[in-house]
C-alpha cells in the first residue's frame, strides 16, 4: 500500500472508532436520570442504584415507581377504566438490587438450576429495568392470565399495547425482538420513557435498543454539524 493509502486507512480507522467512541458516550441512555436509561444483559446497573421512589395510586400490589412513572400510570390505570372498562391492576414495579437477586434465585430453582430457562423471562440482578423504577408489570383484577402471555389476548392486555404509549409507558419486550430484547414476549411489562419517546417508538413500533441507536445517531450528527 502506498504511504497515502496508509495514511488515509488509518485516518478511516481513527474516525470509525471516533464515531464509535462517541455514540458510546453521547447517550441519554447513560444518565441515571433519563427516561431513557437503558438496562438490558449489557448495559448493567450498579447494586447502588437507588432511584427515588413513590407509591402508585393504583390496585395491586408492588406498586413503586419513580414520581413521573407513577403520575403516569394512575393517569393510564383511570383511562383503561373508562375507555375499556377494565381494571388494571400493579403486578411488580420497581425492585431492588436485592429483591431482583431473590427472584431470579427462586425462579432458576423452580427450573431446577436450568440458566437459558431462568433467563428466558427473568433478569439476573443488575440487569432488571425494574430496578430503574421505570418498570410496571401489569395485569387485571380478574387475575387473567397474570404474567402469562394470554394477557396479551385479553382487553386489558390489548388496550395497553395500543394505548400505553399516551400515557409515555411502551411495551418493551414484544413478539419478535427476542435477538435484540434478550427477552420473550412479555405482554405485561411496560416501560416509562415519557410521551414523546412513546409516541415515536410505538409509532414505528421498534425496540428501545433500536430507538436509541437512532437518537445517539441524532447527537452525534448535531454534534458534527455545531462544529462546522
Ligand atoms: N422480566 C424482566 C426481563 C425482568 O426480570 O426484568
Ligand atoms: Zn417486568
Amino acid at each position: 500500500m502506498s504511504s497515502i493509502l496508509q495514511a488515509f486507512a488509518s485516518l478511516s480507522a481513527a474516525g470509525a472508532l471516533l464515531v464509535s467512541g462517541a455514540l458510546e458516550t453521547a447517550a441519554p441512555q447513560n444518565s441515571d436520570t433519563s427516561m431513557l436509561l437503558l438496562v438490558n444483559r449489557e448495559w448493567r446497573i450498579s447494586e447502588n442504584y437507588l432511584p427515588e421512589v413513590r407509591v402508585s395510586d393504583v390496585p395491586g400490589q408492588v406498586r413503586r415507581l419513580r414520581r413521573e412513572a407513577a403520575a403516569a400510570l394512575e393517569a393510564m390505570f383511570a383511562a383503561a377504566r373508562k375507555e375499556a372498562h377494565v381494571t388494571l391492576v400493579s403486578v411488580s414495579g420497581y425492585r431492588d438490587y436485592g429483591k431482583q437477586e431473590r427472584i431470579y434465585g427462586s425462579k432458576l430453582k423452580s427450573v431446577h438450576g436450568d440458566e437459558e430457562a431462568a433467563d428466558e423471562y427473568v433478569a439476573r440482578p443488575g440487569t432488571s429495568e425494574h430496578q430503574t423504577g421505570l418498570t410496571m408489570d401489569i395485569g387485571q383484577s380478574s387475575g387473567k392470565d397474570t404474567l402469562e402471555s394470554g394477557f396479551g389476548g385479553t382487553r386489558g392486555g390489548r388496550w395497553c399495547r395500543e394505548n400505553a404509549w399516551r400515557f409515555g409507558f411502551i411495551l418493551r419486550y414484544d413478539e419478535g425482538w427476542e435477538d435484540i430484547t434478550g427477552y420473550s414476549f412479555e405482554p405485561w411489562h411496560f416501560r416509562y420513557v415519557g410521551v414523546e419517546h412513546a409516541a415515536r417508538i410505538h409509532e414505528n413500533e421498534m425496540p428501545l435498543e433500536e430507538y436509541l441507536k437512532i437518537i445517539r445517531t441524532g447527537i452525534l450528527l448535531d454534534l458534527v454539524s455545531a462544529r462546522e
